[in-house]
């Protein structure tokens, strides 16, 4: 199978009120079958600031506010990312300052928060906080081992028939935890589930995203960028700091790193012989894939230059390239 083959096609509609000379590219929707609405194509990941602690709140708020200028409508948060400050700095920036209705907003649920009462209390917690009577999408963040699936599932259930959800989605789950939480929704279905994935960690994860594309579930790839390093972040040397490390799925650990570096660095070499920036490749080889990108920005010229590079679609076969180095194909 070619990669465009696996992809759903989005409809490329323009992005909506640019507010700057900037030129906009079209994000792209996907349609999902359990989804009230089309999911947009990319979206950015808020759970770097407050979780980091030295985010400067005004730079955040004017990486959201350029987002939204520039057409991004998918905004990805969680209860958990920095105890709740992501979702109201999402709720002032986004929804109080340019009334936010076209936004595709997504949540999660701590796993800490899995039993009927709080998942129902954490949804009207983050409802406050976002300034919204819904969201788009409420995640399970992940699995609790000591609580049963049919018990959260049950209730997300209620919420998505009382209007607070838009549709239901999980993160982190195991093809075993998918088919148990999907025995539980009989109205609905699992819409996404958002896992880490990127070209240079996705073997791991086979099975659940082939149980994914067989059951129509949208999956969501966090840590797109690997953080950073398909920006070209590392590959010359550079300290990479704690807090980069921490959560990034072995990314850096000193057994994985060399390899990682060096396919990371054939990379960018393809990318500068094709003349088009590592991030087209890296997130146009996840849309390829079917998988929709939650990229972390913390900048509003991270914004930009990642929108840029959205908007440039590497050839099939750079990207079919890109899937061999990837895998340490060196020929
Ligand atoms: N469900 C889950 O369990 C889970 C887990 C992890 C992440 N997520 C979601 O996925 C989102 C993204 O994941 P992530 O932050 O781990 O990884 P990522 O998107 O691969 O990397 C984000 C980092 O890459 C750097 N970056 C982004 N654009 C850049 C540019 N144009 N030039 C240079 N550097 C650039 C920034 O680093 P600096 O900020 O240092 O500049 C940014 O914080 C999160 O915000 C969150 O919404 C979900």
């Amino acid at each position: 199978m070619t990669p465009t083959s696996r992809r759903p096609i989005p409809s490329r509609r323009k992005a909506a009120t640019p507010g700057s000379a900037t030129a906009v590219p079209a994000i792209g929707e996907i349609p999902i079958p359990a989804g009230k609405r089309a999911h947009p194509a990319l979206g950015l990941g808020l759970w770097g600031l407050g979780r980091w602690g030295t985010e400067d709140e005004a730079r955040t708020k004017a990486t959201v506010a350029r987002a939204w200028e520039l057409g991004l409508r998918w905004f990805d948060t969680a209860e958990v990312y920095g105890n709740g400050r992501s979702e109201r700095l999402l709720g002032d920036v986004l929804l109080r300052s340019h009334g936010g209705t076209e936004a595709y907003v997504a949540t999660k649920v701590s796993w800490e928060h899995l039993r009927p009462s709080q998942v129902r209390a954490a949804l009207v917690n983050s409802l406050e906080r976002l300034a919204r009577r819904s969201v788009d999408l409420y995640l399970v963040h992940a699995p609790d081992a000591h609580v049963p699936l049919a018990e959260t599932m049950g209730t997300l259930e209620a919420l998505w028939k009382e209007g607070k959800v838009g549709a239901i989605g999980v993160s982190n789950f195991t093809v075993d935890e998918l088919e148990e939480a999907g025995r539980h929704l009989s109205s609905t279905r699992i819409a996404v589930n958002q896992v880490h994935y990127n070209l240079l960690n996705r073997d791991e994860g086979d099975a659940v995203r082939a149980y994914c594309r067989a059951h129509g579930i949208l999956i969501e790839a966090y840590t797109p960028l690997a953080r950073g390093l398909l920006h070209g972040r590392y590959l010359d040397g550079g300290r990479v700091p704690a807090e980069v490390r921490r959560y990034a799925h072995r990314l850096f650990e000193p057994d994985r790193l060399p390899q990682i570096l060096e396919r990371a660095r054939a990379l960018r070499a393809l990318a500068t012989e094709a003349g088009v920036p590592l991030a087209s490749i890296a997130l146009h080889w996840l849309a390829d894939q079917g998988a929709a990108p939650v990229v972390g920005m913390s900048r509003p010229e991270q914004v930009e230059e990642n929108l840029r590079a959205w908007s440039v679609r590497p050839s099939a076969r750079v990207l079919a390239r890109a899937e061999a180095l990837a895998r340490g194909d060196r020929a």
